[in-house]
């Protein structure tokens, strides 16, 4: 688009059922925060709205388990989070919640316009019921074994262990969350999105005018982003439900819709249409929101997780699109994720960085956590935060790179000049090396903002790096401690160019490292500065007199690194001991008699083809060489029949049978998969090993 008149930029609304860790820090709000305080440095007209998302199962779940109410829940997480980013510098214009009234009014409002405009679909469906509950169990009420790779613990709506989507019916043994009953069918009627129906739109939308250099000014949407909506359309859209059977949530706001409430995917996304609303509300200004949604030359950035990009590029823009009266994103930068230590961050397991722990522990260590968590930030791939990665961040590069600078410029200039800034030397003016170094300025200044504007924030970080690598080199390089002594004059000059590079570095670190700007300029005691003043030589005028030379960081020791290690050891045997109650046999080796028993199989596959009304489910016959049989396996996308047939294969013969949508499956094919989720077929080297041999 054209040169937006205003940006309106939101950040995920994180559920008010838990702290925040530093996976959602590097994956949403470092980024968007970078963003935002980009612009405003710019003087751009920009908002930056967050909330908590405070409906939805998993806090009703909380609850129960706490046995206080789930208002209570979100009450205590939603001050935790709300504070945690007030103190790690995360500038949101207003961090609302989807409990307040206004946030009703806004969906209920929403919702009433979609269903008198005819656009949802009511129907009547079978879903699970726990009778002895007496509730219908959605979404993450209710549990059983993935389909698609068969870990137990998988959620109504998702597995967590392979990442699917899923939904109730395909779970495998389903069992209620609640009481463990298992659940059975029972009839109930619900609004539905047909997602369909804005399928032309959503293409023409996604692939077309954000999908490559369209010529039209559009922004391209990342890989990552675009590949996954790609194959969402691919895969033919179905109308969604909206409402659930639930106490906890906004009422459906129509007759007859009585303990049914919005899903909690219906109403979070208009949370920042709410938030915007209450900003312009305490502000006095109750209609000044309405230019941030309603006119063409906002641009609208939703900054999320991968986990969210369905919801975001999907089915809130084809709800926006159905309620006629908001603009779409023109971007959704969507990240991968964090990873802890080689391991997947997990609250359950406790297998996480607290953001407020982390203040608590490391005070004044803010812009060293952000600095690390950009530099590592998960943009194209997933990625791993350890903690001595941390600590070698922090003191080969804040504080050999960054401090160093800033501390040799400002203790050079107290010594040789009393504290205060040198003139450049009239007579001899800047030697061509000097003007090569400020030339360099303008470039990085280009660079930083050319990334962040493509929200590549670790190329912009390593960018504002370069500006204090420069400054460090250049005092390497000219050694005005050496030419004190012959030539005080030219003296004068070094400590000029650096101290105005250094004046530059305070305004360019700012949207990374927010407290180290605010220190910085006070030391400098540098006024109020834009962005656009980078690579000024007269940041600071002659005469001008410095504030003390402090450290901007110091040293992390090896010690904080091991008592960081120790506590996440401490978490992982915890959650072993804690598992070891429930079930023994997991954390104990396998025997060789148990390993044994498994009959594994080379087999070959006969034939296979999908079962129908399932995205996941092939049905495969397999020559085990003592028999042929049927197996039924969630690889339907990950394999075609076609790949499938005439190919050996290794199956585990003597499992237990299960009924999987009334097909028996005896057995099990063998897999391997990938960190990324990619999954391979194991099986012999050469194919001339004949079926029903014995692999152990
Ligand atoms: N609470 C969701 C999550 O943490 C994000 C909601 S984003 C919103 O995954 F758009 F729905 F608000
Ligand atoms: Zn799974």
């Amino acid at each position: 688009m054209k040169q937006p008149k205003r940006y309106l930029v939101t950040s995920a609304l994180p559920y008010a059922n838990g702290p925040v860790h530093i996976g959602h820090l590097a994956g949403v709000y470092v980024p968007s925060d970078i963003y935002v305080r980009y612009l405003r440095g710019r003087g751009a007209d920009v908002l930056s709205i967050c909330g908590s998302d405070e409906h939805g199962v998993p806090i009703t779940i909380k609850a129960k388990k706490e046995g206080i109410t789930p208002q209570e829940v979100v009450d205590r997480y939603h001050r935790i989070i709300k504070e945690s980013f007030e103190r790690f510098g995360i500038s949101f214009d207003i961090y609302s919640r989807t409990s307040s009234a206004t946030h009703a009014e806004t969906a209920s409002a929403f919702f009433r316009k979609l269903y008198e405009q005819g656009d949802f679909i009511e129907q009547t469906t079978e879903q699970y019921y726990d009778p002895e509950a007496g509730q219908f169990l959605a979404d993450r009420y209710i549990t059983g074994t993935c389909p698609k790779c068969q870990s137990e613990g998988a959620y109504g709506d998702q597995c967590e262990k392979c990442g699917s989507t899923l939904s109730p019916t395909e779970l495998i043994e389903p069992k209620s969350a609640i009481t463990g009953a298992t659940p059975v069918l029972r009839e109930t009627r619900h609004w539905f999105l047909p997602l369909d129906r804005y399928e032309a739109f959503l293409r023409q939308w996604i692939l077309t005018e954000h999908g490559a250099e369209n010529g039209q000014g559009r922004e391209v949407w990342k890989p990552n982003v675009y590949g996954q909506c790609k194959s969402w359309l691919d895969g033919g859209l179905l109308p969604r439900a909206v409402s659930r059977d639930l106490d906890w949530g906004i009422p459906v706001p129509v007759e007859g819709a009585e303990g049914k409430v919005l899903y909690v995917w219906f109403d979070a996304p208009i949370g920042y249409i709410s938030a915007t609303k209450e900003l312009f509300a305490r502000r006095g200004d109750a209609e000044g929101w309405r230019p941030y949604w309603q006119d063409e030359e906002t641009k609208l950035v939703h900054f999320i997780g991968k986990d969210n990009i369905v919801f975001h590029c999907i089915v809130f823009p084809s709800m926006l699109r159905a309620h006629g009266g908001f603009i779409l994103p023109e971007n959704v930068p969507a990240n991968e994720f964090l990873n802890l230590e080689n391991d997947k961050i997990s609250t359950s397991r406790n297998w996480a960085v607290w953001l407020h722990e982390y203040l608590d522990e490391f005070p004044g260590k803010e812009d060293v956590l952000r600095y690390v968590l950009c530099a590592n930030a998960p943009e194209t791939k997933d990625n791993d935060f350890t903690w001595r990665d941390f600590q070698a961040r922090n003191n080969n590069e804040l504080v050999a790179i960054f401090g160093n600078f800033v501390n040799r410029a400002m203790v050079l200039t107290h010594k040789y000049f009393g504290g205060r800034v040198p003139a450049a030397d009239p007579a001899a003016g800047l030697t061509e090396y000097d003007r090569g170094t400020v030339g360099e300025m303008p470039r990085i200044k280009a660079a930083v903002e050319q990334h962040i504007e493509n929200y590549r924030f670790r190329e912009a970080l390593r960018e504002m790096m370069n500006l204090a690598r420069l400054g460090n080199k250049y005092l390497a390089d000219t050694e005005p401690w050496k030419v004190i002594k012959t030539d005080p004059a030219r003296v004068a000059t070094i400590l000029n160019v650096a101290l105005q590079i250094t004046a530059s570095l305070a305004i360019a670190c700012e949207p990374f490292l927010p407290f180290t700007a605010k220190r910085l300029a006070g030391m400098l005691r540098l006024p109020e500065r834009r962005w656009d003043d980078i690579g000024s030589l007269s940041l600071l005028a002659a005469g001008h007199e410095l504030g003390e030379a402090e450290l901007l960081f110091e040293k992390i020791e090896d010690s904080a690194v091991e008592a960081q290690l120790a506590k996440l050891e401490a978490a992982k045997a915890a959650n072993a001991a804690a598992c070891a109650t429930v079930a023994p046999a997991k954390e104990e080796p396998v025997q060789f008699e148990e390993f044994t028993r498994m009959d594994i199989r080379v087999s070959r596959v006969v034939a296979a083809e999908p079962v129908p009304k399932t995205k996941k489910l092939l049905k495969l016959t397999v020559d085990t060489g003592l028999d042929t049989r049927t197996i039924v396996s969630g690889i339907a996308e990950h394999f075609t029949p076609e790949q499938l047939v005439g190919r050996q294969v290794l199956v585990l013969a003597n499992l237990a049978p299960r009924v999987l949508r009334g097909i028996e499956s005896q057995g099990m094919i063998l897999l391997a998969e990938s960190p990324t989720g990619a999954l391979s077929i194991v099986a012999p080297e050469a194919d001339e090993v004949p079926a029903g041999s014995v692999v152990g």
